[in-house]
């Protein structure tokens, strides 16, 4: 029988600091990953043992068509530019960028599982963030992109990103894009692994933090406890039954 791990899933961003984590947690488990970027690795060890790079960048659909092809899941984890104008300017990377992917990943009739990295405060609709180059309009639309694609998807919103998560805190899943805060990387990477592994986590969007607070959740790597966590949050309301 045709096993989805026979088939391969894309992190686009996949060089960057979350990006290589979750290449990394994927390949541990014993998916075969392809790791997209528009530049090699920086160092040997950002690229997993058995992961194979390919240059691509989401601003051109054809440099992506032959990554994406066949891929059973997607993880979309690239850092917008912040320019008003021209290349850089988030429109590209944040909508137009997800919607050249997805499209790349369903030329010939695939339905692959999608997981958006997007960040806090994206309905925040006069956020100072917004004054680069409409940010975090973009960042909203390739959300919705997502959500109106029909496919199985989640959407992440961390806080704002650290390298490690602080001693003795642990991490929550809240959803209204009402708070702030911070979220380690290997905890948000973690939490891309886990969502497209678990079916709870199908058409949800949650923000994502580091959390102190009496009983910190502490989940690991253990995908009961994330299966649960996705279960107990709302549904979106664009999310196709
Ligand atoms: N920093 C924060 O506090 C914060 C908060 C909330 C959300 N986020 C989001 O979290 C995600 C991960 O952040 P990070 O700091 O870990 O990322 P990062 O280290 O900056 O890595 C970004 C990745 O995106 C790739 N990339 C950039 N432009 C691309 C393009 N046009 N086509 C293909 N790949 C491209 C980069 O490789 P190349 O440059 O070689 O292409 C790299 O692999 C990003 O979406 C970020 O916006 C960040």
């Amino acid at each position: 029988m045709d096993h989805p791990m026979d088939h391969p899933i894309a992190v686009i961003g996949g060089t960057g600091r979350t990006g290589r984590l979750v290449a990394r947690r994927l390949t541990e488990r014993g998916e075969r990953v392809r790791v997209l970027s528009r530049r090699p690795p920086r160092l040997p060890g950002h690229l997993p043992p058995g992961a194979v790079h390919h240059r691509a960048d989401v601003r051109d659909p054809a440099s992506l068509r032959g990554p994406l092809a066949g891929c059973s899941a997607l993880v979309y984890c690239v850092e917008p530019g912040t320019e008003n104008e021209g290349p850089d300017r988030p429109e590209t990377t944040m909508y137009l960028g997800v919607r050249n992917a997805l499209e790349a990943a369903t030329s010939a009739g695939e339905r692959p599982r999608v997981v958006l990295v997007s960040q806090i405060h994206t309905t925040h609709l006069g956020h100072p963030l917004n004054a680069y180059g409409r940010l975090l309009d973009w960042r909203r639309a390739g959300e919705e992109a997502v959500r109106a694609s029909g496919l199985p998807y989640t959407v992440v919103r961390p806080g704002w990103l650290t390298e490690e998560r602080p001693a003795g805190e642990g991490i929550r899943l809240v959803q209204g894009d009402a708070g702030t805060g911070t979220v380690s990387r290997p905890d948000l990477a973690e939490a891309c692994v886990q969502a497209l592994a678990c079916p709870s986590a199908d058409g949800i969007t949650f923000e994502l933090f580091n959390s102190s607070g009496a009983a910190p959740w502490q989940p690991g790597d253990s995908t009961s406890a994330w299966e649960l966590a996705f279960a107990a949050l709302d549904w979106d309301l664009e999310r196709v039954a």
